[in-house]
């Protein structure tokens, strides 16, 4: 059997491992609701162009508990795993330090249909990201759900999921180029949505852009397969399932009701897939989010111990740690109850079905 069939994926186990390192510590739960940008433990971050982020909430230091009863501070949690490895062939940490404050050579509104403005830079010295600023309208796509998604995923020990920054630019350069750019009703929806008359800051979502990526929607008929165990499986497929069965954990857990609206999905050249378009995650909970995703729960019909392993090992002190940035209190309870909802459904399969309904194969994260 192949090294990479029946192994733990080399990423979440780094993530697992490196959980208890001293790089980066939890915040105090009475901050998590504090929007702060993020930035990597460690980066150089180059002088950036626009407004510089506050503070790093995700790094900030807790001293220990002392014998004056001070409570001791929870054991040290490491991001490490965040910012370890690549994406798309990028490395990751340098796309991230350039995305949190690296200088913009380049403007290119962007041409992509869709309901919102969405604008490519370029970022020294070569980094190709997508900016999704924050509309007034619209406030179902968020740039914290297209952070905190790309976070869970790397806690998760997945890498499917673009890396992501929150980054606030400043508007008037965005709208110049626009001015000589954009189509007339993207400036105007530009004008009409996303600039504000009181401040240049213009905050969104920077994602690292995959080159390797092309528009994948499943076909009616491989999701059928994903919902019948017993259904056959070609090579191909049955790696299309790992992956699939990925998404719609990720999704489960963030509440992304938004995977199936069109081109959230991407295909590789090596057939893995990565999961774009996070802009929904975490919103408030609804009554009809929560039983769109128990019905999606039929795709999720086959187990693995690797995928309840790193269900089980999710804490919300890690979360705090690591995306409390991003995501308040109340997202992280609701993550946690999802997990729960999952853990349940795949520990009932995993003892109803045993044999029949184990995923046939496992792959690393790609
Ligand atoms: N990180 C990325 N790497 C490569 N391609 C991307 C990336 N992000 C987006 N795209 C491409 O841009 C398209 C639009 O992006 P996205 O789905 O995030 O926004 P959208 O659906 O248009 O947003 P909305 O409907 O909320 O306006 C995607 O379908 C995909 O083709
Ligand atoms: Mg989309």
């Amino acid at each position: 059997m192949s090294p990479a069939r029946r192994a733990a994926p080399a990423l979440l186990l780094s993530c697992l491992q490196a959980l208890y390192a001293p790089a980066c510590r939890p915040g105090a739960a009475g901050e998590l609701d504090a929007f702060t940008p993020w930035q990597p433990a460690e980066s150089p971050a180059p002088a950036p162009a626009e407004s510089p982020a506050p503070a790093p909430a995700a790094v900030r230091s807790v001293s220990r508990g002392d014998s004056l009863g001070v409570p001791p501070s929870p054991p040290s949690v490491s991001c490490d795993f965040v910012t370890a490895g690549s994406f798309d062939g990028k490395p990751v940490a340098p796309a991230l330090a350039a995305m949190n404050g690296g200088r913009i050579v380049n403007i290119i509104p962007s041409r992509k249909s869709g309901r919102t403005v969405k604008v490519t830079l370029l970022l020294e010295p070569a980094w190709r990201v997508f900016f999704k600023p924050r509309h007034r309208v619209h406030l179902f796509t968020r740039p914290q759900g297209e952070v905190g998604a790309f976070r869970l995923n790397r806690m998760l020990g997945m890498n499917h999921v673009p890396p992501a920054v929150v980054r606030i630019l400043d508007g008037s350069v965005i709208h110049s180029a626009f001015k000589r750019h954009a189509p007339p009703e993207r400036l105007e929806q530009l004008e009409r949505e996303v600039l504000s008359e009181s401040s240049d800051e213009m905050t969104g979502a920077l994602l690292l852009w995959a080159d390797d990526g092309w528009v994948f929607e499943p076909t009616g008929a491989l999701l059928g397969k994903l919902a019948r165990p017993e259904a056959r499986l070609t090579p191909r497929e049955q790696a299309l399932v790992w992956d699939l069965t990925w998404m719609f954990i990720l999704d489960h857990l963030t509440n992304n009701y938004d995977r199936f609206t069109g081109g959230n999905i991407l295909r590789r050249k090596d057939g893995r897939l990565l999961f774009i378009d996070n802009g929904a995650a975490f919103g408030p909970e609804q009554d009809w989010k929560a039983e769109r995703r128990r019905g999606r729960l039929k795709y999720l019909a086959r187990h693995s111990p690797v995928v309840t392993l790193a269900l089980r090992r999710l804490e919300a002190r890690v979360m705090a740690a690591c995306a409390g940035d991003v995501l308040t209190a109340r997202d992280i309870d609701g993550v946690l109850a999802r997990r729960d909802e999952l853990v349940a459904h795949f520990d009932r399969l995993a003892r109803d079905c045993p044999e029949k309904c184990r995923l046939t194969l496992e792959l690393e994260a790609p």
